[in-house]
């Protein structure tokens, strides 16, 4: 018997109650990061490379819209080591967002650190990868979002869902690889392989087993969630004889866009729904990765393709058959420029009531950004082989940025940036010229730790202007800590009279990495409203070594809730 007035059936209400709360608030998921040194073989060769649990690609992050993430983080290498949740907006816990000296100082070896997140507001496809040197080139992993329970996606419901992540791969050493090019002041090697879930594919020496496979049923609908993680190359993706459509970007649902071939920029994340023939086919089919790059010859860019292979099931013997015929997608040719601009003029926000484009209308503060590679002058007693015999190095509005020795955030919350930071970051060229236009003798460019301070709530205008100093690149810029909407874009200089007439404020794509176009410009507007330290940075591995990166400082709102939390009592020293 049950005294004190309990029943049954309000217990069972109550506990009903309890759960749907949880479900709403999301629930706290934990994850072990182990990061140690592995073995692995790739074209013909093994080389010990620093990984996660072992693992290459490293684990999957699943979690849902609303769940706290607890990663605990140890570091068992003889390197320093931080890990970036690459899109995950971190509201107002910077301290998680992962940037060596931008908002952490790294762990070190033996040391452990507990990155602690709720994801809000997000859904898709992010990913999360080392943020010091070089490591992120095999320290990297997809983060899977999960809608809410019961909510369903706003596109037919998957019959399987399936990780594809870009890499590119070295046979020498990339902490090598790249010393060595700082070193001399010129370009990096380039790359040996790209790859696909860590798998080079046919098309490369000793890999014709080490292909990565899709097997299909016929006639299902899969959901592909592809992450580019190489270090400096954006991507034609393309699968021979099945149309891809897009439903959403850098955990963002756009309008759903039925492609042959997508691009997708180093940094960037792309779902696409892939719906199998409706008759088993009797053949196979190359699904295949392709550089895009614009003014570098081929010899200056990795110019291979990474294949791998859709399977189908037969149905009437249930096997997969080797001895197939495997057909070949057709990829732009690399430096298709015109292609790459007529889609991503395409992608649009999906907005609908549920999920609307917030689109910033009015502006606070508008800034101009020139995004520039240029050199700083050869060390004396070295042959720099960078242009004008100088050493390569990269800017925005000139302002080539080093990295301060201790984290730039802490310094902030602790109101110690003397030293450490100048918060008077330009916000426009100091000397305008013709961006575009033939380009100036003198390429040397200035250095600083420089930071762009912004109140909070400020709405936002930046415009990215790419320039001719030393020739015309297509430049994937992030930004941490926010989304942002890509109003507009556009070749030669930006013109402030006519360009912001033709803006889209209506159904914008919304993502955290977008491309400024070769010798042209691209506007972005976003809200100034997750107080913290926040890095941008070009998303190629070389052009961020080389100092193609700022930092935003984003000040406290007045409420409680709109100040950036303390540090957890964790944090890694330097
Ligand atoms: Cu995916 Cu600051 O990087």
């Amino acid at each position: 018997m049950i005294s004190s007035g309990f029943r049954p059936c309000s217990l069972l209400v109550a506990a009903t109650l309890t759960l749907l709360i949880i479900q709403a608030q999301g629930i706290t998921r934990h994850y072990h990061f182990n990061v140690q040194m592995a073995n692995v073989t790739m074209l013909c060769g093994t080389k010990s490379i620093v990984t996660v649990n072992g693992r290459f690609p490293g684990p999957e992050i699943v979690a849902r819209e609303g769940d706290r993430l607890h990663v605990r983080v140890t570091n068992h290498v003889a390197h320093n080591m931080t890990i970036h949740w690459h899109g995950i907006r971190q509201l107002r816990t910077g301290w998680a967002d992962g940037p060596a000296y931008i908002t952490q100082c790294p762990i070190q070896t033996g040391q452990t650190y507990v990155y602690r997140f709720t994801v809000t507001g997000q859904r898709g496809t992010l990913w999360w990868h080392a943020h010091i040197s070089w490591f992120r080139s095999t320290v990297y992993g997809a983060i899977i979002i999960l809608p809410k329970r019961g909510v369903p996606y706003p596109f037919p419901a998957p019959h399987k869902e399936v990780p594809v992540i870009f890499g590119e791969w070295w046979r020498a050493d990339t902490e090598e690889v790249m010393s060595q090019a700082l070193k001399v002041g010129g370009p990096p090697n380039i790359s040996d392989a790209y790859t696909i879930n860590g798998h080079p594919g046919p098309l490369y020496d000793c890999s014709v087993k080490d292909t990565f496979k899709l097997k299909v049923a016929p006639g299902k609908t899969y959901l592909l969630r592809l992450v580019n993680a190489a270090l400096n190359d954006e991507l034609f993706f393309s699968v021979a004889n099945h149309t891809l459509t897009i439903v959403e970007v850098d955990a963002v649902y756009v309008k759903p866009l039925t492609v042959d071939t997508l691009v997708i920029s180093s940094g960037q994340t792309t779902n696409v729904l892939l719906t199998t023939k409706l008759l088993y086919p009797n053949a196979s089919f190359y699904m295949s990765a392709t550089g895009y790059s614009v003014d570098r010859p081929p010899a200056y860019f990795d110019n291979t393709t990474v294949s791998g292979i859709l399977e189908y099931r037969n149905p009437s013997t249930s096997s997969f058959r080797k001895e197939l015929p495997i057909f070949s997608p057709t990829l732009p040719p690399f430096n298709d420029t015109k292609f790459v601009v007529s889609f991503i003029t395409k992608l649009r926000s999906l907005n609908t009531p549920e999920y609307p484009a917030a689109v910033p209308r009015s502006v606070d503060k508008r800034f101009f950004f020139t995004i520039s590679l240029g050199t700083l002058p050869c060390p004396e007693n070295t042959t720099c082989q960078g242009f004008h015999g100088g050493q390569y190095a990269a800017a925005v509005n000139n302002v080539s940025f080093i990295l301060p020795s201790k984290a730039l955030l802490q310094s902030h919350f602790t109101d110690q940036s003397t030293g450490v930071y100048q918060p008077d970051f330009p916000a426009m060229p100091l000397s305008p010229f013709n961006y575009t236009g033939t380009p100036p003798n003198n390429s040397n460019l200035g250095t600083g730790t420089r930071l762009l301070v912004l109140p909070y709530n400020t709405s936002v205008e930046l415009v990215m202007q790419d320039t001719s100093i030393v020739g015309f690149e297509s430049h994937p810029l992030h930004l941490h800590g926010y989304n942002f909407f890509v109003v507009g874009q556009g070749f030669g200089n930006y013109d402030p009279t006519t360009d912001p007439v033709k803006f889209n404020l209506v159904d914008p794509v919304e993502r955290n990495t977008v491309s400024v176009p070769p010798g042209g410009w691209v506007a972005i507007r976003f809200l100034a409203d997750n107080p913290g330290v926040w890095f941008m940075h070009c998303h190629f591995a070389v052009h961020t070594a080389w100092g193609l990166k700022m930092a935003c400082l984003v000040q406290d709102g007045s409420n409680p809730n709109e100040k950036l939390l303390p540090p957890p009592s964790d944090m890694p020293k330097c």
